[in-house]
């Protein structure tokens, strides 16, 4: 008899959900808005596996609600503060994610927001479209350089790395803070009050936990240069947005380009951020290209099937066992 999997969602990019539902019978939440907790729960009764996208709540009740079947939960995302892993690894549950496919992807758009925040190129194409462009004027849109301009990341894993190889391109120089990561070909390793104080552009590359919630609040915008950008692809929680809406409409903070928020989505209810003019908002897209999307999906349902069949996950989370039940971190992980 086929096994049971739960998906978050009906449609997902490329050819990964055909394959899944090749090997497994699957329940589709089949909303169109955000689900709650509760919603996944209700559907989860005997699954032994949960597909989940990087925005859904997946807690130790949807946990029971699957009951001791439940192997596996098994993220399209990088990103993994959505899921307890606190109650995944007490039921002995396999927790994986998405990396590596995305770094690229995701390194393309923060230089995406780099440029943007800092060639204020969001107030050019609005005016421009609003028919406001009546006379070439020398001081309008005046933006800040990249070229030459001194970066610092904020974690140094893979999307950091990607950026850096991006920077170097620029002609940038570029500094590191990450207790993981020494000093290498193209990023130098320093604390992280130096790398406030001499970045032009301060870009995050840390996932959202405990440790990093908030981890640039008033005193860390307080550091940076006035002329400085912040640019955030990782999770919104790592900012504090009262204190960056702040910073940018007292111009202590030249310009932010954020793809991330603390609430997602937002529908309706806009962050104030989104209406500031030297802030880029975008609506969390950093991996949306049709071959990284699809190669999430594929990984994400490549480590459900691997689980399922009693296969080590192939990247299962940090801290996670590769294969149910086993202690966390005693199983070959090869992420
Ligand atoms: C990720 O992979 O974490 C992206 O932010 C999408 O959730």
């Amino acid at each position: 008899m086929k096994k049971r999997v739960l998906t978050t969602r009906e449609n997902l990019p490329g050819r990964g959900l055909d394959r899944l539902s090749g090997a497994a019978d699957v329940v589709a939440w089949p909303g169109t808005a955000k689900p709650g907790p509760a919603d996944l729960a209700a559907l989860a009764s005997g699954v032994s596996g949960v597909l989940a996208l990087g925005n859904d709540p997946v807690d130790g009740a949807l946990m029971d609600a699957a009951g001791p079947s439940l192997r596996v939960i098994s993220l399209a995302s990088m990103g993994f503060d959505n899921v307890d892993r606190a109650a995944a690894a007490e039921r002995g549950i396999v927790v994986t994610h998405t990396p590596r496919v995305l770094a690229e992807t995701t390194a393309d758009l923060t230089f995406t927001l780099i440029l943007a925040a800092r060639r204020r190129i969001g107030d050019a194409e609005a005016n421009l479209a609003a028919g406001s462009w009546e006379l070439f004027r020398m001081h309008d849109y005046l933006g800040l350089d990249i070229h030459g301009a001194t970066l610092g990341l904020i974690g140094y894993g893979q999307i950091g790395h990607a950026v850096a190889r991006r920077a170097h391109g620029f002609g940038m120089r570029v500094l590191h803070h990450d207790p993981y990561a020494p000093d290498d070909d193209l990023s130098v390793s320093v604390g992280l009050a130096t790398l406030l104080a001499e970045s032009d552009i301060v870009s995050l590359h840390v996932p959202l936990t405990e440790e990093t919630r908030h981890l640039i609040s008033a005193r860390e915008l307080a550091a940076m240069k006035p002329t400085a950008t912040l640019v955030s692809t990782s999770r919104g929680g790592v900012v504090d947005e009262e204190a960056l809406l702040h910073a940018v409409r007292e111009g202590r903070l030249h310009s932010a380009g954020l793809d991330v928020f603390e609430r997602e989505p937002m529908g309706t209810e806009l962050s104030p951020l989104v209406a500031e003019p030297h802030v880029v908002t975008l609506p969390h897209i950093g991996s949306a290209t049709e071959a990284t999307r699809a190669a999430m999906v594929d990984l994400a349902v490549d480590n459900i099937l691997d689980v399922l069949a009693e296969r080590p996950a192939r990247t299962p989370l940090p801290g996670s066992p590769a294969v149910p039940g086993t202690p966390a971190g005693t199983a070959g992980a090869r992420a």
